[in-house]
């Protein structure tokens, strides 16, 4: 066992049921880990499934939305990275890696931690969300800035790794995408098998790729509904962008790694892979935050976005998948928000005017 592995606790022998539970345990019948295997967790999954009554108004649906964001970093990353650390420990790693916009980054960081083990990160010099970078540097994580954009810091580490014993949890990694499926797991048992469309953000096009692989296994086969930003939108344009550009920054690449998993997604559940502008991106972000009481990082907006712009499809069943939490992205949302701040003199007078006053 590797340098943290030994006080780690290890996977139980009996899959545990319910909410608050280490999701490989809650799932570990239909996850690649046996009893006794050492078990890096923080507590993920069994994320809240959200009535959403603004969006089923307007889309004339019943809408509910995946928080995700509700996991121990504030991401699905978390998903994908207890099963990518854990068996990492168990096969004597010392050390990970990731190229990142950011949330596989932040993860990787906090399960390497728990693991004490050590973890280094590409991301995209200047490019990633400050909250993002802040997680990531205080779990101790190597943060390599590339002069560089997502697409060249993924393909350099994974030249690195096929070198270097150094374990790759980007969503290339196989024990990511088998972590992410047990989303699909969820939402399945909650709406007991009623979900019709699933609109979910794809940038690397792991996570529709997991969702799909989930409910397949369940023998499930809501239409998959992915959104990608205009501005980075290969899956789309059927062509790789040399130059992706968008707010949403956890989405912006132009060469997906889970490509022909995402098509076959698509096509396999008779859905789409289609592109929101940032405009409806934010228009989104903002009636989420403001009507729904739901503060999402951009990237997870685009969900939403792409379900008020293309409709459900004739779905009535629908979830949108909130991938990350609002707080990653303190700057966008500094910029684009309904929000108002009124200077005042500690004064009763000018308090009056600025609190009853028009705004
Ligand atoms: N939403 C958020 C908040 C993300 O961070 C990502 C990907 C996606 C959606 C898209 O998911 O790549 O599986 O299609 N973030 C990666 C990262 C690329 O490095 O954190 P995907």
């Amino acid at each position: 066992m590797s340098a943290g592995g030994d006080r780690l606790p290890t996977v139980e022998a009996a899959a545990a049921k319910g909410a608050h539970v280490p999701l490989i345990e809650r799932f570990r019948e239909r996850l690649p880990f046996a009893p006794g295997d050492p078990l890096v967790s923080l507590q993920e999954g069994s994320t809240p499934l959200l009535r959403a009554p603004l969006l089923s108004e307007l889309v004339g649906a019943t809408v509910r939305l995946k928080l995700e964001g509700a996991n121990p970093t504030g991401s699905f990353k978390d998903r994908g990275m207890t099963c990518a650390v854990s068996a990492a420990v168990r096969d004597g790693a010392k050390a990970v890696i990731c190229a990142s916009t950011g949330n596989t980054a932040a993860s990787a960081a906090a399960y390497a931690a728990r693991a004490g083990i050590t973890c280094a990160v590409i991301v995209p010099e200047g490019r990633i969300a400050q909250g993002k970078m802040a997680q990531t540097l205080v779990h101790g994580a190597r943060v390599i800035e590339l002069e560089g954009n997502f697409d060249q810091a993924f393909a350099l580490v994974r030249e690195l790794t096929e070198t270097h014993p150094i374990v790759l949890v980007n969503s290339i990694n196989g024990f990511r995408i088998e972590g992410q499926k047990t989303a699909a797991f969820e939402i399945h048992e909650a709406l007991e098998g009623g979900l019709e469309a699933l609109c979910i953000p794809v940038g690397n096009a792991g996570n529709i790729t997991s969702y799909w692989r989930g409910f397949r296994e369940l023998g499930a086969a809501p239409r998959m509904l992915g959104f990608q930003a205009q501005g980075a939108a290969p899956l789309v344009e059927g062509r790789v962008v040399e130059h992706p550009e968008t707010v949403a920054s956890a989405i912006r690449i132009g060469h997906p790694v889970r490509w022909e998993d995402a098509m076959a997604a698509a096509r396999d559940s008779r859905g789409s892979i289609r592109a929101v502008s940032d405009e409806e991106i934010l228009a989104a972000f903002r009636l989420l935050a403001s009507k729904e009481g739901m503060f999402c990082e951009p990237a997870s907006a685009a969900s939403v976005a792409g379900l008020l712009k293309y409709g459900a499809d004739g779905a009535e069943q629908v979830v949108c998948v909130l991938t990350g939490r609002g707080l990653k992205d303190p700057e966008t949302a500094m910029a684009y928000n309904d929000g108002m701040v009124i200077p005042c003199a500690a004064q009763i007078g000018p308090i009056e005017e600025a609190v009853l006053g028009d705004p």
